[in-house]
């Protein structure tokens, strides 16, 4: 399915009490909120979350930085998702972000860059189910 994408709104968006402005921008460029939760990562599930950058330099610090607080994720939907979703975050390095874009505006660094957006359909389907069960997506469709 091409239409979903998975964000997370990550520790230090919520932190600086951002997630009502970042919602609202999601929401105004035409995403569908189909799930979305408060949650708090274990080392483990951010470890699995994120286990395609187990070898890289980052990876303890990331998992630190994810499991400093609670996040936010949330199943997102619309035409060509994943592709719409990574053009309105901007660049994972904030400092080579497009202005207008999520990370421009908020991120202070390439590690805490404010929120996730899937790379691929494939990996948004799993992204999507490593947080929401099938329940939790239907029961919260909204046409
Ligand atoms: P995200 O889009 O969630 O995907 C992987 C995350 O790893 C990324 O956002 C950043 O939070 C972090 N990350 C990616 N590259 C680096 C890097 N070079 N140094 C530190 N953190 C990074």
């Amino acid at each position: 399915m091409n239409n979903r994408t998975l964000a997370i709104l990550k520790p230090d968006c919520v932190r600086k009490n951002l997630i009502g402005e970042v919602v609202k921008i999601i929401s105004e460029a035409g995403f569908k909120i189909k799930a979305m939760k408060m949650t708090r990562l274990t080392k483990d599930s951010a470890g699995g979350f994120y286990e395609i950058h187990k070898e890289r330099p980052f990876f303890v610090d990331l998992v630190a930085y994810m499991t400093s607080g609670p996040c936010v994720p949330i199943a997102l939907e619309k035409e060509n998702a994943v592709a719409e979703f990574r053009k309105l975050i901007g660049a994972t390095d904030p400092s080579k972000a497009e202005e207008g874009t999520i990370r421009k505006l908020f991120a202070e660094s390439i590690e805490q860059n404010i929120v996730h957006g899937s790379d691929s359909d494939e990996n948004a389907a799993i992204e999507i189910s490593h947080f929401f069960s099938r329940k939790e997506l239907l029961e919260n469709y909204i046409k």
